[in-house]
């Protein structure tokens, strides 16, 4: 599967729902996550993201911590298949450091 990691916090600029092709992207307030069970990892989201939040559970950025993160709120928040306009301080966020605590569950 691929893993949405922290750096979409605060950006969700949501390019990427507009490229899977099997609409597995969930949207909470302020994060998107992959259901990993329906992801059929064709890759095509990870360059689409503005912010590189997206890799491949095979690269290290894809931890077990976010590969759960992702796995209990796909479960939880609504499908998305419709790109949306960014958050408001999408591009001051991207890149930012230490946004997990500022995930809005
Ligand atoms: Fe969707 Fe493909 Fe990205 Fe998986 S890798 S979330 S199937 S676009
Ligand atoms: Fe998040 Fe990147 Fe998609 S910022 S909403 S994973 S395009």
């Amino acid at each position: 599967t691929y893993v949405v990691t922290e750096n979409c916090i605060k950006c969700k600029y949501t390019d990427c729902v507009e490229v899977c092709p099997v609409d597995c992207f969930y949207e909470g307030e302020n994060m998107l996550v992959i259901h990993p069970d329906e992801c059929i990892d064709c890759g095509v989201c990870v360059p689409e993201c503005p912010a590189n939040a997206i890799f491949s559970d095979a690269e290290p950025q894809a931890t077990e911590a976010w590969l759960s993160l992702n796995r209990q709120y796909s479960d939880v928040w609504p499908n998305i298949i419709a790109k949306k306009p960014p958050l408001p301080n999408a591009d001051d966020e991207n890149g930012r450091l230490g946004k997990l605590a500022e995930l809005s569950p």
